[in-house]
């Protein structure tokens, strides 16, 4: 894999290099509510300006139906971005049409211009190889170069992350170089006990990486919305919980492998419960109280684990070499139940493990928790990318960029 920092040596003064970027970021409306993701493509955004090279930056957001639609428009991510590199970004209000082009033909050497939402164009994410070649086609002619920095995609096989780096001299970005270092050292190069914290809502996002993980970690900490599935499995009842029930016979699977293979898949103990989902608008008192996870009465939701499993989980990281995180413990951005996903992040930073976070909204609460993220060994852009990198997977975007 050719990096950036071989086209640097090429010299870029006067050339327009493309840049798919990851600029995915949570918006309340027009308000960036987290801008970790843009903030991690600087280095390459700023090296290749200060170069002298015409940066053309390209990105999702959301995902809209391959058609333009102003509540997914990018302006407030390149606004952002002009802020964060203090320099005047332009931007075009459309992809590959008369407004990039004219924007991306009045760039000068050094200058940084952002292109309207890749997926209001509907050959971005089409399954056509056809229709995704020949808007490939249109945003090759934007670029004499590309570079993949969109870490967070690339696990899609869209045009501007597949097709487009076939059409152009093609580099991976500073951030993708970073992400794929990291991983490697958690696949690789993993230094043990290694310790695995899986949360979130959807035990189906996690089961191919569970899979997967099984036969790699030595200690697998389940939490958030899944973990109710987890406790269904082993007969507990789970009141009004989140509750996949179709998902009960894989789970046991792995329940059974676990024991047979002698991972320690730990679950909660305990979890604070409440009689409906809390708002997360105006974070009203919610009625939280605490239970043991085999005693959900009917009538509650498990929202966060307790305090006594975010001790036991902090007891299990604390001597691990190497601890992967991905999704919360709970319903974080409600106070309530904040606390079992600020006891994970804690025990993360207590000990001197090797510690990455995994991408998407376990990224995002560290940071909306208040914890420095500098602490951490890693925070990953990327939630889908990095679970599918760990379940052993081709990633799309990467293997274009190998060739
Ligand atoms: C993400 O948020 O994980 C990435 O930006 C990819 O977005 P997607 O799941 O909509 O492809």
């Amino acid at each position: 894999m050719k990096t950036i920092d071989e086209l640097l040596a090429e010299g870029v003064t006067g050339k327009r290099v493309f840049v798919r970027a990851d600029l995915n970021v949570p918006l309340d409306g027009t308000t960036i509510t987290d801008d970790g993701r843009i903030r991690a493509v600087l280095p390459t955004v700023k090296a290749l300006a200060e170069a002298g090279a015409r940066v053309v930056v390209a990105s999702h957001l959301g995902r809209p139906k391959g058609a333009p639609d102003p509540a997914f428009s990018l302006a407030p991510a390149a606004a952002r971005l002009g802020e964060l590199l203090d320099a005047s970004v332009a931007f075009a209000t459309d992809t590959v049409g008369e407004s990039a082009t004219a924007t991306v033909a009045g760039l000068a050497d050094g200058q940084v211009a952002v292109v309207e939402n890749l997926r209001f164009n509907a050959g971005e994410t089409s399954k056509d190889d056809a229709e995704r070649g020949a808007f490939a086609d249109q945003l090759a002619a934007l670029a004499d170069a590309y570079v993949g920095d969109g870490f967070g995609a690339v696990h899609r096989k869209h045009a501007s992350v597949f097709d487009l780096p076939g059409k152009l001299p093609h580099y991976a970005g500073h951030l993708i170089a970073t992400e794929v270092g990291v991983l490697k050292k958690l696949t690789d190069e993993v230094q043990r006990p290694y310790v695995v914290v899986l949360g979130g809502a959807k035990v189906s996002d996690k089961l191919a990486v569970i899979d997967e993980l099984l036969g790699k970690a030595d200690r697998i900490l389940i939490g958030g919305g899944m973990a109710f599935t987890f406790l269904k499995a082993k007969g507990h009842e789970v009141g009004a919980s989140l509750l996949q029930e179709d998902q009960i016979p894989a789970v046991l699977e792995y329940i059974e492998r676990a024991e047979k293979t002698g991972v320690e898949l730990v679950l909660p103990v305990d979890a604070v419960v409440a009689p409906a989902f809390p708002d997360l608008k105006t974070k009203a008192p919610a009625d939280a109280t605490t239970v043991a996870a085999d005693a959900i009465p009917a009538d509650r939701m498990g929202l966060d684990i307790g305090p006594a499993s975010g001790k036991l989980y902090a007891s299990k990281i604390t001597d691990a070499a190497t601890v992967f995180w991905n999704g919360p413990m709970g319903v974080f951005e409600h106070p309530e139940f904040a606390e079992g996903t600020k006891a994970v992040a804690q025990a993360l930073l207590d000990s001197s493990a090797f510690t990455v976070v995994g991408g998407g909204d376990s990224a995002a609460a560290v940071r909306i928790l208040g914890f420095d993220e500098t602490a951490f060994g890693h925070i990953s852009t990327g939630g889908g990318a990095s679970l599918e990198y760990l379940e052993g997977k081709t990633l799309p975007g990467l293997a274009a960029l190998e060739d």
